[in-house]
């Protein structure tokens, strides 16, 4: 008998290629998996591809729940942008499809686990530090361990009449429900705008006349209701990311460094994070502390870049986590966006926990705020400077 790999599997070009050359080079046996992350595919055409390829099983596994709960919302409350721009959404994903295809080939008695990454991105290594988290067995990659450039790879799909649609050829495109990542192709020339037909989320052309205005609620950091409709974290994601995607809202392109040490050029659709994420990040303004909002913003930084890099269960990841949640109590209230022909905004925000006083903070009379005691504080706050500057004078 034969023995099995285990592949994720997501019925594109790089997965289906390695179905084929885990049966023909490592004459092994193909289980396939296919996570659901909300990626929007056709399952059942996913499953009846794989088993075109000749896979012995096939897996959908419903995780969108988990995908919301325990990734995405937590990304939320650390205002998660890798390099300020990116919203993580492939990679908050690969731990947990890693962690699937993990589950499987236990169930299965696998003898190997497969992936479809390349040598030169990051989801290797979040495929791979997340297996070896919860598995000792051998990881087989052929793209990258056979250094496949992706014209080899189409010629490849032709020979073994594997099927592969148009806009594969022209891009390389991850998607879930947090994000739509576009890479390679046109792309690839950093200074080139992107294509207008590249983008399928976010609205470009015909953009509403007038202003759109969408409310935000937060109960503990985490969004709660849009609209002042009380929504499930999957339906309040995908009404955010239509909302703002028709109004042009939602567009990322920037320079970022892999983890590899490659700066990569990235174009996004992001509407649903960037909406949320600056909701978040305003209503905290009003109600942490200066002293909380100076140290979480280095925390948040930190946890971007343990999630971008891979390191989703590294003991540090979860000790953050602590700290964030710890951090969350008083992140209730309400963020009010204004958004037009693709700009955001935030235009208003409320809280019970709110720490801004109109009385302490008004320019005009009924101020509860005693000027007089400004004037000790000013002169022992400058002190140190005062002091510095006066012997650098004498000097
Ligand atoms: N640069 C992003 C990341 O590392 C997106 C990768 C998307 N992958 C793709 N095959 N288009 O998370």
């Amino acid at each position: 008998m034969k023995g099995k790999a285990v592949l994720a599997f997501s019925g594109g070009l790089d997965t289906s290629v390695v179905i084929k050359y885990l049966q023909e080079k490592h004459n092994l046996d193909v289980v396939t998996i296919t996570v659901d992350v909300g990626q929007g595919d056709d399952l059942k055409k996913i499953s009846a591809k794989a088993k075109k390829l000749g896979v012995v099983r096939h897996y959908n596994v419903d995780a969108r729940n988990e995908f919301v709960n325990d990734f995405i919302m937590p990304s939320i409350k650390a205002n998660a942008l890798y390099q300020k721009k990116y919203c993580l959404a492939t990679a908050l994903a690969r731990p947990l499809i890693a962690q699937k295809v993990v589950e499987i080939a236990k169930k299965e008695n696998a003898e190997a686990l497969a992936h479809g990454c390349t040598g030169k991105g990051n989801d290797q290594v979040r495929f791979d530090v997340t297996m070896r988290s919860d598995s000792t067995l051998p990881i087989i990659a052929p793209i990258r361990d056979l250094n496949l450039t992706r014209d080899v790879e189409l010629k490849f799909a032709k020979k073994h009449g594997i099927e592969i649609d148009t806009t594969a050829k022209r891009f390389s495109i991850d998607q879930n429900l947090w994000g739509r990542a576009i890479e390679g192709g046109d792309l690839e020339d950093a200074y080139a705008e992107p294509p207008e037909d590249a983008f399928i989320w976010v609205k470009t052309k015909n953009l509403p006349d007038k202003p759109q205005y969408m409310e935000i609620k937060f109960d503990k950091g985490v969004p709660v209701a849009a609209d002042s409709k009380s929504l499930k974290p999957i339906e309040l994601i995908e009404y955010v990311n239509k909302k703002a995607g028709a109004s042009g809202i939602g567009i990322v392109d920037h320079i970022e460094d892999r983890v590899v040490g490659i700066k990569s050029r990235e174009v996004y659709e992001t509407p649903a994070a960037l909406c949320l994420i600056e909701a978040h990040t305003d209503l905290e303004k009003m109600v942490l502390t200066k002293h909380e909002l100076k140290f979480k913003a280095m925390v948040d930084s930190e946890w971007s870049w343990l999630a971008y890099s891979g390191l989703w269960q590294d003991p540090l990841k979860t000790d953050l986590d602590m700290f964030i949640n710890a951090s969350q109590k008083r992140v209730s209230g309400t963020v009010k966006l204004k958004m037009f022909k693709g700009s955001l905004r935030v235009v208003g925000r409320k809280s019970d926990y709110s720490l801004y006083s109109h009385d302490l903070a008004t320019y005009g009379s009924g101020s509860t705020f005693d000027q007089t005691l400004a004037k000790g504080f000013v002169e022992l706050w400058g002190l140190q400077s005062t002091e510095a500057n006066k012997l650098l004078k004498k000097r």
